[in-house]
């Protein structure tokens, strides 16, 4: 089996040495912990970057890691890489992972899929006897859904260098913890295990993933060949007014902020409007203070999702953002702060190329599609080719407990990875 990787063919039938089951028995395992039952019946994960539950999680996998031979080490960001050795140590490795951390109402696949079928794929090439040219690493990236701390993807934007990871030591967690003491706990907690520095540049990067919208499953497509990521701009609005009585202050008189906040939002609904829908903008979170029934709101503050694969739309409607909410406020003050600008990617021919190269030696049936969610891959593609490789999902439920994708998809996502990684690998 080497001796056919090492001339460039890999023998066609290894990558059924992917396991199925140990794959969806990790999925399910790692899913326990913070996992919950919703009202309806579904298994969700709330897990947080940074907290023991992400700990605890991160423990299971290098169990598993260590098991298999893989070496485990963590860099001064908190990502965690699993390394199965090449030929040539002195190579740069393929690097191949996603995140662990979850939504507050998350599902089971949302990013740890990506993580457990790069150590899956690892697994297949050992087993197989396989020890391409150059190591495949999988990585663990520290918070990237932005959940706890916002934004997300901080772990590979400090990792890439697309800001210096000191730029986000002051982000707070709601109970006001900084992201800097909570990184330098976990640290501490996984002291035992060997530091490594910070970045690096791969060969190339592969990341695995649910695909979070509905187009494989409506199409019957096992594999989505993923040619790159809409660009994405997060921002925080806060209305300033004051606090009045609500049973004796007249509307006259009122420096309210959620009124002011509701025009805000209204004239920005009309600003993002695309009749043809691919335009994406949500107000996701709204926090009042003082936040009573009975006191005109003095404070209102809301997040800006919002996304666009085309850079000029992103950077135009973007920018409009400040002006349409200050001219929608009638008695109160604005601020707009930008959290999180990341621009459309195109991710180059080769490592798609890859990915549907083993897709169809798979005998898969594959999609090239773009990505509407945003991933790790998007700060790595400055660095390497990268590329994603994306799997069905039921009804392309994300973000919610009832997330879902196949067994036999994740298999079938984790064999296509391993033929890939290994590819790659060789070159
Ligand atoms: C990632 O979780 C995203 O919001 O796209
Ligand atoms: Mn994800
Ligand atoms: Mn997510």
């Amino acid at each position: 089996m080497a001796a056919a990787v090492a001339q460039g063919s890999v023998a066609p039938n290894w990558s059924t040495l992917v396991s199925e089951s140990r794959l969806w028995q990790r999925l399910m395992a790692v899913a326990e912990i913070g996992g919950f039952t919703d009202a309806d019946g579904n298994h969700g994960v709330n897990r947080p970057c940074l907290t023991p539950l992400d700990r605890e999680a991160r423990r299971k996998l290098i169990g598993w890691a260590g098991a298999m031979g893989a070496s485990v080490s963590v860099d001064p960001a908190g990502n965690l890489f699993l390394r199965l050795e090449g030929e040539d140590p002195s190579l740069p490795p393929v690097l191949t992972g996603s995140h662990m951390d979850s939504q507050p109402a998350g599902g089971r696949f949302d990013g740890i899929y990506g993580v457990l079928a790069g150590l899956e794929a690892i697994e297949a090439v050992a087993a197989a006897g396989i020890r391409p040219k150059r190591a495949i690493e999988v990585v663990a990236w520290t918070n990237e859904e932005g959940g706890r701390f916002a934004p997300g993807c901080t772990g590979s934007m400090s990792f890439s260098g697309f800001k210096p990871i000191e730029a986000f030591d002051d982000i707070l967690d709601r109970d006001g913890i900084r992201y800097a003491d909570a990184l330098a706990e976990q640290l501490a907690a996984e002291a035992d295990l060997p530091r490594r520095p910070l970045g690096f540049r791969p060969h190339a990067y592969l990341e695995a993933h649910i695909e979070q919208g509905p187009r494989l499953e409506a199409e019957g497509r096992a594999i989505g060949v993923v040619t790159g990521i809409q660009g994405s701009r997060w921002l925080t609005v806060t209305v300033e007014g004051r606090t009045d009585h609500a049973g004796t202050t007249p509307l006259a008189l009122r420096r309210d902020a959620v009124q002011d906040m509701l025009r805000a939002i209204a004239a920005l609904n009309t600003l993002m409007r695309d009749p043809a829908d691919v335009l994406r903008f949500t107000v996701g979170s709204i926090r009042v203070a003082p936040g009573t029934s009975n006191t005109v709101a003095s404070r209102a503050e809301f997040t800006i999702d919002f996304r666009h694969p085309d850079p000029a739309v992103l950077a135009a409607r973007g920018d409009a953002i400040a002006g349409v909410v200050q001219a929608a406020m009638t008695a109160c003050t604005v601020s707009v702060h930008e959290r999180f600008h990341a621009a459309p990617v195109q991710f180059g021919r080769a490592v798609p190329d890859a990915v549907e190269a083993a897709a169809a030696a798979l005998g898969l049936s594959a999609l090239r599609m773009p990505s509407g969610a945003f991933h790790d891959a998007q700060f790595l593609a400055p660095l390497c080719p990268t590329g994603m490789v994306f799997i069905p999902c039921r009804r392309g439920v994300s973000h919610h407990p009832a997330e879902y994708a196949e067994p036999s998809a994740c298999a079938n996502g984790a064999r296509v990875l391993a033929q890939a990684l290994v590819a790659l690998a060789q070159a």
